[in-house]
């Protein structure tokens, strides 16, 4: 197969919604319908029960799974898919976000009685930042929920996506008796309770009006099923797979994942329209997945299980070109040549050391400590990927030494843990003291574990009153000067050097906007 089939085949995506929309099972059905697994729970729940929250054995059991579970990798109807898994938890929000960052495209779940959450709220407005495809499935429609067409305005008024349903329920929980897929005009009926396997019972209707409507549904479904066929033909614009693949409409599908129902005729309008490896932006320029040289990005690093080995597992998507074992490249930011023996591909559950990768691919590098999130490999070019911005965090406490015997261990796995990207530490300009910033109150507890395991090292914390962390600029140096003369007690620098204010209050970083207009404040490191 020439590189541009092998990169025209494949198809890498993340599933995000928010935690039991039904992300887990139909991660499940969609393998189950590539070959990649045999049977039903197969794929372990990544997410962190309700009742676990402060339980960190618990995450560590996660960990191990996620580990797993990063991606999952199988092939459909000619394409390979990846799906890289993305936490539910919101305490995990960061490494969702930052695995957006090396998808094509997204499908978007939504539980039909809860409707649009605010984790999937959150997580939407990143993926439509970066202009991300995204298709919508509505789950749940073997229980009551929220009117078809109220939905579909949901989604549009709180998620501000557009949208085109291509497939429409008849009826729902106990009325429900499958989806008119509009897309293919053909009627996939539901059976309650029969396993529906891979196979569907699917019936063509070209037309609507056809009596053998009736026949399979009822009049009055059939009824209504025509009235809202017509309503969605007057309201909603035919499928432009353009205006899909610039981010602009999303489609909408109707479904029930347990079931296994209506999975596929998402998965089969996936496979045609998804986008297969897009462009990616750099400070220097941007690039094309079927340039010849290889480039590539790590967005996540994943320490190893075993706390007698310190190896971690950078996770490499790979932008342009081909990878390849025990090639040299170049790692941008330490300017040094490394080659891989063991570059690791996941296929489902089954881990394969890779000879070849290509653009769209995920691979695991094993790595002893020299990747930190963002990093660039290339074959040469001195490139520094865009879009994996450290956000703003929200929850701030001091760290300190809780074992004088132990200061180094401390310091290098802080270093670590934050290369990683557990959460984010500024070091405060005035005392040197450590301010260790995170997305939820979960972190704190992963670090102290992760740090006394892994690292032999002990940390206590103490609280600080800060409201956000936003990092500085400044284009004119008199007026920086000052505000950093006037700010001295409120700055700090974060683990790449970068002047940060840590702001104690809303009304703080309101004032300090005000006094210093010159200077600008970001909510997140990439600006
Ligand atoms: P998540 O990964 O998005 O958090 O969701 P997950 O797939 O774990 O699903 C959350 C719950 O919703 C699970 O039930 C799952 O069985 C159920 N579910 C998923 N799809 C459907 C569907 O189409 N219809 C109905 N009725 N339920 C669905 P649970 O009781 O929380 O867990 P479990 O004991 O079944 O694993």
């Amino acid at each position: 197969m020439s590189f541009q089939e092998e990169l025209e085949k494949r198809r890498t995506f993340g599933i995000v919604s928010h935690p039991d929309a039904g992300k887990t099972t139909l991660t499940e059905k969609l393998l189950l319908f590539g070959g990649a697994i045999q049977v039903a729970g197969a794929v372990k729940s990544n997410k962190i029960k309700k009742h676990a929250t402060s339980d960190f054995m618990e995450i560590e059991r996660q960990r191990g799974i996620s580990v797993a579970t990063s991606v999952m990798a199988f092939e459909y109807r000619g394409k390979k898919i990846n799906i890289l898994d993305t936490p539910g938890h919101k305490d995990f929000a960061e490494d969702t976000f930052r695995t957006l960052t090396a998808v094509d495209s997204a499908i978007v779940v939504i539980d039909v009685a809860k409707g649009v959450e605010t984790q999937t709220e959150a997580l939407v407005k990143v993926c439509k930042m970066r202009k991300t495809p995204m298709i919508v499935f509505i789950n749940k429609m073997d229980r009551e929920g929220k009117d078809g067409f109220d939905l579909l305005d949901e989604v549009e008024s709180k998620l501000g996506l557009k949208v085109v349903p291509l497939s429409w329920p008849i009826g729902m929980g106990q009325r429900f008796q499958g989806v008119y897929n509009l897309y293919k005009k053909q009627l996939v009926i539901f059976r309650p309770h029969s396993k529906q396997d891979n196979k569907e019972e699917v019936v063509v209707i070209d037309d609507l009006a056809n009596a053998e409507l009736e026949t399979i549904v009822g009049t009055e479904a059939a009824a209504e099923l025509r009235d809202e066929v017509n309503m969605i033909e007057e309201v909603y614009p035919p499928l432009s797979e353009e205006e899909y693949l610039n981010g602009n409409i999303s489609p909408v599908f109707f479904g029930s994942a347990i079931n296994n129902f209506g999975v596929k005729e998402m998965l089969d309008c996936f496979v045609e329209i998804a986008p297969f490896p897009l462009p990616r932006e750099t400070e220097e320029r941007i690039v094309e997945p079927d340039e010849d040289k290889f480039t590539g990005f790590i967005f996540k690093i994943h320490a190893n299980m075993d706390p007698k080995h310190r190896d971690r597992i950078a996770f490499l998507r790979i932008c342009s070109g081909i990878f390849q074992r025990n090639t040299n490249y170049l790692h941008v930011r330490q300017d040094k040549k490394i080659k891989f023996s063991n570059p690791t591909a996941f296929m489902a559950s089954k881990k394969s050391v890779v000879d070849e990768a290509y653009p769209g691919d995920i691979v695991g590098l094993y790595d002893s400590g020299n990747f930190k999130i963002g990093d660039a490999l290339t074959t040469g070019e001195k490139l520094h990927f865009k879009g994996i911005p450290s956000f703003s965090p929200e929850q701030f406490r001091y760290v300190d030494n809780a074992d004088p015997l132990k200061s180094k261990q401390l310091a290098k796995g802080l270093n670590q843990l934050m290369e990683e990207g557990v959460a984010q530490m500024f070091v405060k300009e005035v005392n040197n003291r450590r301010v260790i910033g995170t997305v939820g109150a979960l972190q704190f507890e992963v670090i102290q574990y992760r740090l006394k395991n892994e690292y032999g090292a002990s940390c206590s914390y103490e609280p600080i009153n800060l409201h956000k962390a936003c990092w500085v600029s400044c284009e004119d140096n008199a007026a920086l000067k000052e505000f950093m003369t006037k700010r001295k007690r409120d700055l700090a620098k974060d683990i790449d050097g970068q002047l940060v204010f840590l702001a104690e209050s809303a009304w703080t970083l309101k004032m300090a906007q005000e006094n210093h207009p010159e200077v600008s404040f970001h909510f997140t490191s990439e600006f």
